[in-house]
């Protein structure tokens, strides 16, 4: 089984708001990634001329820490060149520094064993399954049939989706990680920022527990001033992650009809 190829060195289990505990070393990775590529993806890793930023956390969080170092080792396309001969550690180097500060599945969901990360219409879902023995960090399992049908419905803990929302302090937006219960409640809501100190994404602490799969729009927390402004864009990204959900479960049912019988 793929999943099986997971290195010891991921074992990592991660607490919330804990300094994330990296593999790698991330200032010598951020050494080596300008060095060698900087000119492609930008210095900080967040965009060059024809690449898309390494550092968005939808993209972050679809993908493991194996995947990431595959594709730097072999990499990806026709214009990701592959870096055979650098050294394994030093890999890990640069997917420290890629990860540095931005959300992970293990951030939202501590117990995950499993994740799968797929696109409905634009918007990227992270479903997620538990429950993970001995604290391994969680593995992607891939889009194809053999490897989904080994996930029962039955350990599905959430669901992980990404969207730009106005920071709860108020100045400008930020991207959010909005993770949903199996039942489609609000988990959690929490920035890049938020993860290292939760203080920041405070104004979204009253929306967890609401909401519901098939119940309609979110609903609005009872006895909490909340800003409208707030509201609103939550409300908007309920509705889009929703739909994203539903189509999630609907593919996941229709692998799994056969064992409901
Ligand atoms: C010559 C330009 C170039 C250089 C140099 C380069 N990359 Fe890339 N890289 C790309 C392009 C273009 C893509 C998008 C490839 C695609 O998916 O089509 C990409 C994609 C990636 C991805 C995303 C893979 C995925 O899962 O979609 C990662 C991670 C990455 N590069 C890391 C690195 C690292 C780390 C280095 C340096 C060791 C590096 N790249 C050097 C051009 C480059």
């Amino acid at each position: 089984m793929k999943i099986a190829l997971l290195l010891p060195l991921l074992a990592s289990s991660l607490a919330l708001a804990e300094p994330q505990p990296l593999l790698g070393e991330v200032g010598h990775g951020q050494r080596l990634f300008s060095a060698h590529c900087a000119s492609c993806h930008g210095a900080d890793a967040r965009g060059g001329s024809a690449t898309a930023s390494l550092r968005d956390p939808a993209f972050l969080a679809m993908r493991s820490d194996a995947e990431l170092f595959s594709a730097i080792s072999k990499g990806q396309g026709s214009q990701m060149p592959a870096y055979p001969r650098f050294p394994e550690l030093d890999l890990w180097d640069v997917v420290a520094f890629l990860r540095q500060g931005e959300p992970r599945v293990a951030d939202f969901f501590p117990d995950a064993a499993f994740f799968t990360a797929k696109r409905y219409g634009k918007l990227p879902v992270v479903t997620v399954y538990g429950h993970a023995e001995g604290g391994r960090g969680p593995e992607r399992v891939a889009q194809d049939s053999v490897s989904l049908d080994k996930l029962s419905p039955k350990d599905k803990v959430g669901y992980l989706v990404f969207f730009e929302l106005p920071r709860g302090d108020g100045h400008g937006s930020a991207t959010y990680g909005l993770a949903l219960h199996r039942d489609g409640s609000i988990a959690r809501v929490a920035s890049s920022a938020g993860l290292q100190k939760p203080a920041v994404d405070h104004d979204y602490l009253p929306f967890v527990g609401l909401g519901h799969k098939g119940s309609g729009p979110l609903p609005k927390p009872k006895g909490k001033r909340i800003s409208p402004k707030l509201q609103a864009a939550l409300g908007q990204a309920f509705d889009r992650a929703m739909a994203g959900v539903a189509s999630a479960d609907r593919e996941e049912k229709d692998r799994h009809w056969a064992d409901q019988k």
